[in-house]
């Protein structure tokens, strides 16, 4: 079990405010642009044709707002929360919105997800996304879980997208750290000295986790499974070079893509995964 502060309020929301202005650099990294578009394949078909007409989003950890604008700008019928610890961030999805024209769709609320639950009482959310480290920032995944899915309408979905101890292993072996690499197996860890701790997960931590918080897991899985970022693709901007050549040639990127795609919903992969998926919902009453 991962639970426990890794990182005060304080140095996250530093962390993230010395990021946010060109925290979206992120769309310009050929790699970060593969698993964007694995990651939008996979709501486009497990999530978005579970969705009623009108429904209501929380954007949890939503950052800059970048998959609350996927979701305003794909579904116009669409409102929703975005809830974030750091004004910086959420600051940039406030002139998104109004930029692209959804501001009256879109809320955006200072918050800790530690205490979701009391701040956005009596909400009652269709989906509910915490997408890229968000999970692994807070002090008890566990506890975040619960409140979250205390704030599903019944038959809502909870979708995480979160950080894989096995990749994070990996990832600090090859930069020879060792040490490193024993603390993510136990659960905790980071890819870059500058960053703070996180949580980093287990496909059945998580599903233990859903579970718990009284959800139905209906599906688990992870990616990219087969190809894996460098360390320049753990800063905001920058490449490295094999993947640039690879992932820079569209007809290259289109049959990684395939390949990828394929393996998508494929439980033997699921531990391959750089960072891991799961749909989970409410049980409707
Ligand atoms: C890596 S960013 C991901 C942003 C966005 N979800 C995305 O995928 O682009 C993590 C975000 O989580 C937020 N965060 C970290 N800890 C938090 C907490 N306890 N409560 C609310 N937001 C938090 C940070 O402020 C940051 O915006």
């Amino acid at each position: 079990m991962t639970d426990g502060p890794v990182a005060t309020l304080d140095e996250i929301r530093s962390y993230f405010n010395g990021k946010a202005d060109a925290y979206d650099d992120v769309d310009a990294q050929p790699y970060w642009v593969l698993s964007d578009e694995l990651l939008w394949s996979a709501l486009t078909e497990y999530v978005l044709p579970r969705l009623p007409e009108d429904f209501r989003f929380l954007d949890a950890g939503g950052g800059t707002g970048r998959w609350s604008h996927r979701f305003a700008t794909a579904r116009p019928d669409a409102t929703g929360v975005l809830y974030d610890l750091t004004p910086a961030m959420f600051g940039h999805a406030r002139a998104k919105a109004e930029r692209y024209g959804y501001a009256d769709r879109l809320a955006c609320r200072e918050g800790d997800l530690g205490r979701v639950g009391e701040e956005l009482a009596g909400e009652g959310f269709d989906l509910i996304f915490n997408f890229h480290n968000v999970l692994g920032f807070v002090d008890s995944p566990t506890d975040v879980i619960k409140q979250l899915a205390g704030l599903l309408n019944p038959g809502g979905l909870l979708v995480s997208f979160v950080p894989s101890r096995w990749h994070a292993a990996w990832f600090n072996l090859t930069l020879g750290q060792t040490a490193e690499a024993g603390r993510n197996l136990e659960g905790r860890g980071r890819f870059t000295d500058t960053m703070p701790d996180m949580h980093l997960f287990t496909p059945e931590q998580l599903r233990a986790m859903n579970e718990d918080a009284g959800l139905r897991v209906d599906l688990t899985t992870g990616f990219p499974v087969l190809l894996y970022p460098g360390y320049q693709e753990t800063q905001i901007s920058g490449s490295t070079r094999s993947l640039a050549e690879l992932l820079g040639d569209r007809a290259a990127f289109d049959e990684v893509f395939a390949l990828e795609r394929g393996l998508l919903g494929t439980a033997d992969a699921v531990g391959r995964g750089n960072n891991l998926f799961v749909l989970a919902s409410r049980p409707a009453r």
